[in-house]
């Protein structure tokens, strides 16, 4: 697949829905390029990956290191990086964070959290030669301030405000927005009203394109399952399978035999 341009991403607004799907290292990185029109080296690493019960302690450290493992196994593949918790407080702090992201990787673009709040980051960012990918609906980064993962566009009023973060993000010259956890109808709207593609997780099939977070489609990650994840493979059982059959193999001295000797 060519690699996409911010351009090339604007033109897909309405169009063929884009493909995104996260990404932590090179080693899946090389097997998504193939399909995937974006990887998103997503904060959810922290909870997969880093084994934390959220993404709040995710720091610039470990995005930089992962973003650099993602562009080397994919690097004709658009990647955006996550801004983790505490790094886009303000203006000074998420400039100075988001160079380092393109000073030390071949990173894209970054995605920040939060709606109309954070129009004036964005507009900061994008004002400085950064793309920026937004994030509205249901935010991660936010668990704790929330209390729990709370589904969004649950009323008029949600749906309205919603659709102004999404409007006060597209000014500020965001070239893309995430939508997560939101009514289906909701998102659906929400797309209508900004000419940026919307990209979908949890919030139906009226936006322009879906992301998942890999090891939740490849069904690795089993403390918890969202209702909106498919899962497009039975990872963590087919590991359990080879890993047991391996052992057996290991104690029993059937592995390894002469094929596998020098
Ligand atoms: O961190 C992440 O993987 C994300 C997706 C949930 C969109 O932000």
């Amino acid at each position: 697949m060519k690699k996409h341009t911010i351009g090339s991403i604007r033109k897909r607004k309405g169009a063929q829905p884009l493909v995104m799907i996260t990404a932590y290292d090179a080693l899946f990185a090389r097997l998504f390029q193939e399909s995937a029109d974006i990887l998103l080296v997503g904060d959810s690493l922290n909870m997969s990956f880093g084994g934390n019960p959220d993404t709040l302690s995710a720091t610039m450290d470990q995005m930089i290191y992962h973003t650099n493992a993602v562009c080397k196994g994919a690097s004709d593949t658009f990647v955006i990086t996550d801004m983790p918790f505490g790094t886009y407080t303000d203006g000074v702090t998420a400039l100075a964070n988001a160079i380092r992201v393109f000073r030390e990787t071949p990173a894209d673009a970054v995605k920040i959290e939060g709606g109309s709040d954070k129009a004036p980051l964005v507009r900061h960012l994008t004002s400085n030669g950064i793309a920026v990918c937004g994030h509205i609906g249901l935010l991660p980064q936010a668990v704790r301030a929330e209390g729990g993962y709370k589904v969004k566009g649950k009323s008029e009023e949600e749906a309205l405000s919603l659709i102004e973060d999404a409007q006060a993000i597209e000014k500020a010259g965001a070239f893309i927005l995430v939508i997560e956890g939101v009514k289906a109808d909701v998102a659906t709207r929400v797309a209508k009203s900004v000419a940026i593609p919307v990209i979908g997780i949890g919030a139906g099939n009226g936006v322009d394109g879906q992301v998942l977070v890999f090891s939740d489609m490849l069904g690795l990650y089993e403390p918890f399952v969202p209702k909106f994840v498919k899962q497009y493979m039975n990872g963590a059982q087919t590991v359990k399978e080879a890993v047991a059959e391996y052992a057996q193999e290991v104690q029993n001295r059937s592995f390894p035999d002469e094929n596998y000797v020098y």
